[in-house]
């Protein structure tokens, strides 16, 4: 597969992940403490198994500086991120893609970087130690990120620019360089599969293993290290990625890259030909909806973004921002931080969307009506009783007057309030037909009363007798987790539904929800959890 790739994309291209599967391409804090308990583990005392974090936000060098990618690069853009008004709107991690490593190791297995890459920041460092940039990026009070292959080979053997690099993958020192990531400062780690693809391993079986050296490496360090899988979707991870190898907070990426990077200073034939387009943009949503498998601390990762790069309207932006955030995708923005215009930087930083994307239940939203082909509502669920956010996504080349019914989005009637999110504007319900420009997308948030709920009562870790879902549906689940800390529990539905739910601690008898989609077809469901954590089910059937 690999070689065909390789001779039919020529010497330049990168087998990214789509190519390889076939598939047609098709708040203010990012951390969101629903429960903390104090958890010791041996000396460190480490919270972050007490934490379901809301998806990540941040900034991804890959999308714009690809390969070669430095210390002054990351300088540079960690430096924009916290003065440009994104660290205040909750963009927090600077993560450093691939490039940084050339796959030298020491004698002992210890990575070894180019010290001219990765000079000596501040007086009294060592050039080629990567916890000097790890520090410089907390001295601005950000978390920094690392990446690595699950692979022995990594992405380097691909390069897409200049000489190939092998071994840049973790595969027969996951322990040490999860340890080393940690130790060295870092709080996030993307974990890539050029290397797992290339050797046919098993995604369920090698990211279990990772995850369960990352929880090795925090034990040791105290600090949390959260974890990003990125196999392209290639193995159904949101079957088994959540809550893989016991891990309480996770993404996976659902597809291939986006676009392959626009590095702006690289002048050759091939990045000036790069542009990206609308339909790139939409094949990642399209790819990235499992909402079965989403909930808070469990996202799908719709890829790294690509706002205001090269070819990106003012449109194009806002279907991307709103599709992200109304997804709960992270928010990973790959984009060069110091060219960003005033109105990207603004649709990144609009307290509204990103209330959407922040929402405690964080859920996909579920298509809830295509009025014409290619003009689609979108609706999400969210934590507070009768609030949603709702997208009107026009895919198609002409104008749409799109009139929304309110009972498709599981109300008894018209909101009390709407609000246009763009604008940051109260609208009148009353006047809720709206004008959707070609290729554009309303983004809407709302409050209104739910219709009454279906309410089902587990016995054991069971709940049976749900009547079959005809269509993806929103549903409650209260719980009691009196352990002490998140309990990561799988669930499985006679549907095939099999994912797993992050259940935040509880004190005492108090119980507590969490929301779900359940997908269509589900109905009875099995938990692996002690009887009396489960109680009950409320499904809103919309
Ligand atoms: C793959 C990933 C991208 C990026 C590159 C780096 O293509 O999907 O996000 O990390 O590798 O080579």
């Amino acid at each position: 597969m690999f070689d065909f790739i390789r001779r039919n994309l020529g010497k330049r291209s990168r087998p990214y992940g789509s190519r390889i599967l076939g598939l047609s391409r098709v708040v203010a804090t990012a951390c969101l403490l629903l429960s903390l308990g104090d958890i010791s583990f041996g000396q460190a005392s480490v919270q972050a198994n007490a934490i379901l974090r809301a998806a990540p936000m941040g900034w991804n060098s890959w999308n714009s500086f690809a390969n070669i990618v430095n210390s002054e690069i990351v300088q540079q853009q960690a430096n924009t991120l916290a003065t440009n008004g994104m660290k205040e709107a909750g963009y927090q991690y600077v993560v450093i893609d691939e490039g940084w490593w050339l796959g030298e190791r020491d004698a002992t297995g210890n990575i070894v970087v180019n010290p001219k890459q990765w000079s000596a920041i501040r007086p009294g460092q060592k050039d080629g130690d990567m916890a000097n940039i790890a520090a410089y990026i907390h001295s601005l009070g950000l978390k920094a990120g690392i990446y690595t292959d699950a692979g022995r080979d990594g992405c380097s053997m691909y390069p897409d620019s200049g000489p190939k690099y092998m071994h840049t993958g973790s595969e027969g020192h996951y322990e040490q360089d999860f340890l080393q990531f940690s130790k060295w400062g870092f709080d996030y780690v993307k974990v890539d599969w050029c290397g797992g693809a290339k050797e046919k391993r098993s995604g369920a079986v090698q990211y279990a293993e990772v995850a369960r050296a990352i929880q090795r490496a925090e034990k040791i360090t105290g600090r949390p290290l959260f974890f990003s899988i990125c196999e392209w979707g290639s193995q159904n991870p949101w079957v088994w990625a959540p809550g893989v190898g016991g891990i309480e907070s996770t993404i996976w990426r659902t597809g291939g890259d986006i676009i392959p990077p626009v590095v702006e200073s690289l002048h050759d034939a091939e990045h000036e030909k790069r542009v990206i387009t609308l339909q790139n943009v939409l094949d990642s949503f399209n790819t990235g909806m499992h909402p079965e498998a989403q909930h808070t601390g469990y996202y799908n990762d719709l890829d790294m973004m690509v706002i205001g790069m090269r070819g990106m309207s003012e449109a194009m932006d806002r279907i991307h921002m709103g599709l992200w955030a109304i997804a709960s995708a992270p928010l990973m923005v790959g984009s060069d931080l110091t060219r960003l215009s005033p109105a990207s930087l603004s649709l990144l930083t609009n307290k509204d969307v990103l209330a959407i994307h922040n929402d405690p239940y964080s859920l996909q939203p579920i298509k809830v009506a295509e009025p014409f082909p290619g003009v689609q509502v979108w609706a999400k669920p969210m934590a507070v009783a009768g609030r949603r956010a709702v997208a009107i996504l026009n895919r198609t080349d002409a104008a749409a007057q799109v009139k929304i019914d309110w009972s498709k989005l599981g109300l008894e009637s018209a909101p009390r309030s709407l609000r246009d999110v763009w604008n940051r504007q109260a609208v009148a319900p009353s006047e809720a037909t709206f004008n959707v420009p070609a290729h554009d997308i309303v983004l809407l948030s709302l409050e209104g009363e739910d219709k009454k709920p279906a309410e089902y009562r587990a016995s054991e870790s069971e709940i049976n007798g749900i009547q079959a879902m005809s269509a993806p549906t929103f549903a409650q689940l209260e719980f009691v987790n009196n352990s002490g800390r998140v309990a990561v529990v799988r669930v499985k539905s006679t549907s095939g539904l099999s994912t797993a739910l992050a259940l935040p601690a509880t004190t005492g008898l108090n119980t507590s929800t969490i929301g779900l989609i359940l997908p269509h077809g589900t109905a009875d469901l099995a938990f692996d959890a002690q009887p009396g954590v489960i109680r009950n089910l409320f499904v809103y059937s919309w």
